[in-house]
């Protein structure tokens, strides 16, 4: 909080500000603009309907409008998936291929295990968080397979398996080194999304450039109308 938009902006350019390992995986066909709906808005979502009963209040009414927008981009994203699963053998291919590729970079959007999370606990005791990342972690799981199952696709994790004692999925290890390398910056498309930021920055500076020149023109004009009069 506090902080300048033009610093923000310099500090994720130089590498220094932390943001989503999702942002850093390769979008390669048709079919993973429907799984990043369905799995990567499906977990952000998870999060955000958490985040309607955060304490912080402006953050926590801004949050109501974003679920709305966000819950859309999730069903359609399942309704992409959906056609191409129930579609040509190779449809199905993309659809299961997209599936094994952001199934686990989606777990790992929740973040690390709670016990290993250093901002968890103050974050609940603050009721910033109302839940831990283990919990939502959870519950986006057990509510995303049985919508795998209706597609017929698999989820990619040979340890996934419904405990009938907790009425939960178990699941398998989350490789928490990928997590890692990904956020320090060596993620397969951390420097090209940089890249292309920058360069987007770059381009556009005889935009902003222009811009400027014509509010001082208009400035300029009204003080001299102003005298005048
Ligand atoms: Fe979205």
């Amino acid at each position: 909080m506090g902080a300048r938009r033009e610093d923000t902006i310099d500090d994720l350019h130089a590498g220094k500000a932390k943001y989503s390992n999702i942002f850093n995986y390769p979008t390669v066909s048709w079919a993973d603009i429907g799984a990043i709906g369905w799995l990567v808005d499906g977990a952000a979502i998870q999060n955000q309907v958490m985040l309607t009963r955060t304490s912080y209040g402006p953050y926590s009414r801004a949050m109501v409008k974003i679920c709305k927008e966000e819950s859309f981009h999730q069903r359609q994203g399942y309704e992409i998936i959906l056609h191409l699963a129930n579609g040509t053998p190779e449809q199905k291919k993309m659809a299961q291929d997209s599936l094994n590729r952001w199934w686990w970079p989606s777990l790992m959007m929740f973040g690390p295990s709670d016990k290993n999370s250093t901002h968890s606990q103050q974050s609940l005791a603050w009721k910033i968080k109302r839940q831990g990342n283990d919990e939502l972690r959870q519950e986006f799981i057990d509510k995303t397979v049985p919508q795998a199952e209706f597609a017929n696709l698999t989820i990619p994790d040979p340890d996934l398996k419904w405990n009938e004692e907790r009425g939960s999925y178990d699941f398998g290890e989350i490789d928490w080194n990928e997590f890692m390398n990904v956020i320090k910056g060596n993620g397969p498309m951390n420097k090209s999304r940089i890249d292309a930021r920058k360069a987007a920055k770059d381009n556009g500076a005889w935009v902003r450039e222009a811009a400027n020149a014509y509010h001082n023109k208009k400035k300029k004009r009204a003080e001299a109308n102003q005298s005048a009069a």
